[in-house]
């Protein structure tokens, strides 16, 4: 593999870490790069899935304690901080619930998106005219950053939903959770979904749906890799490869060369050869117990309020409690 170094300086985030990951050993793409405008809309197909059980399960748990939830936050007024928002789909019930209550709020929702975050500003607008809405662009504690800090006074209630925070491992969730406490100060809400060890078969098919969907979620990474950095993959030459590991939780992505092969990144000048099945790193989606989440509370000095679940105890959001 050969590379123009000199000029790395000048290159996106996405392509420094695309090179980075390609040139690895195991190979790697980090799964924050699925989402571009034709990612986000294939997460939204994933979602509306028979098999992605996920996002049912944890609309379920908002519709029937949005209204607990409210319980806890009181009349003062606070900062509603979604992490990940996405399409703010399931946050929707939130907003609808606290606002039927008549609590004073905003709502700023974090993405790495930009796309998506014009798609829900335009969607809550529309629905709500006055209800206010700060859009913060970027990576998680970059967008805590620049939040105002006179603003930061208020009470928090920070969303991490949909199991986003099972894209890192325990050790890299432990780290994200401490930083966060960090920012936020007593009595401030934290409310993350986990979702949780169960049937492998229902795991397993919830990342391998017989539409193809996931497969073509996972090759759309490819395909970006194509349209931004000029790179010439084929797709149809990587298979799509979930696993589950159950000690761990751990379900894997992974995309399989199927033939030996060399792809070129036009804008890296780069060569990256394949070996015959050499694979490409491409997403955790752990799976937790609830002693990992008592743990990972436990390390970042949080309280467990309490445990939302549904009927079948495939997921929970769980609130947290600045102390
Ligand atoms: C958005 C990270 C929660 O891991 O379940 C869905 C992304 N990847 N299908 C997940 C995803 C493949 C999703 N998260």
């Amino acid at each position: 593999m050969t590379s123009t170094t000199e000029t790395n300086t000048q290159l996106s985030a996405f392509a420094q870490d695309t090179l980075k990951g390609l040139s690895s050993q195991p190979k790697y793409l980090l799964s924050k790069y699925f989402y571009d405008a034709a990612g986000d809309r294939l997460f939204q197909n994933i979602m509306e899935l028979p098999e992605y059980y996920l996002t049912r399960c944890e609309d379920e748990i908002l519709r029937q304690y949005a209204g607990d939830l409210a319980q806890y936050l009181g009349e003062a007024p606070f900062d509603l901080i979604e992490l990940g928002a996405g399409d703010g789909l399931k946050t929707r019930i939130l907003l609808e619930q606290f606002q039927k209550q008549a609590l004073q709020f905003r709502y700023l929702p974090v993405d790495i998106s930009a796309n998506i975050l014009v798609h829900l500003q335009e969607t809550l607008s529309a629905l709500w005219p006055d209800l206010p809405v700060v859009p913060l662009e970027g990576d998680y504690f970059s967008a805590l950053h620049q939040m105002p800090a006179a603003e930061t006074r208020r009470r928090k209630l920070v969303l991490f939903l949909g199991s986003t925070i099972g894209n890192m491992t325990l050790a890299d969730s432990r780290a994200f959770l401490q930083r966060l406490r960090a920012e936020l100060s007593p009595g401030d809400l934290l409310l993350v979904g986990f979702d949780l060890k169960k049937d492998p078969s229902i795991i397993l098919a919830a990342y391998n749906d017989a539409a193809g969907v996931t497969r073509a979620f996972n090759h759309n990474h490819l395909l970006r890799i194509n349209r931004e950095l000029g790179a010439n993959f084929d797709p149809q030459t990587f298979l799509h490869w979930p696993l589950y590991q159950p000690t761990t939780g751990h379900t894997k992505s992974y995309l399989l060369s199927t033939i030996a092969q060399t792809v070129y990144i036009k804008d890296l000048d780069v060569n990256i050869d394949f070996a015959a099945w050499e694979a490409i790193d491409m997403e955790l989606s752990k799976k937790f117990d609830f002693a990992e989440i008592e743990s990972l509370a436990a390390d970042a000095q949080l309280k467990v309020l309490a445990y939302f679940q549904g009927q079948k105890q495939y997921f929970t959001d769980a609130l947290f409690i600045v102390e």
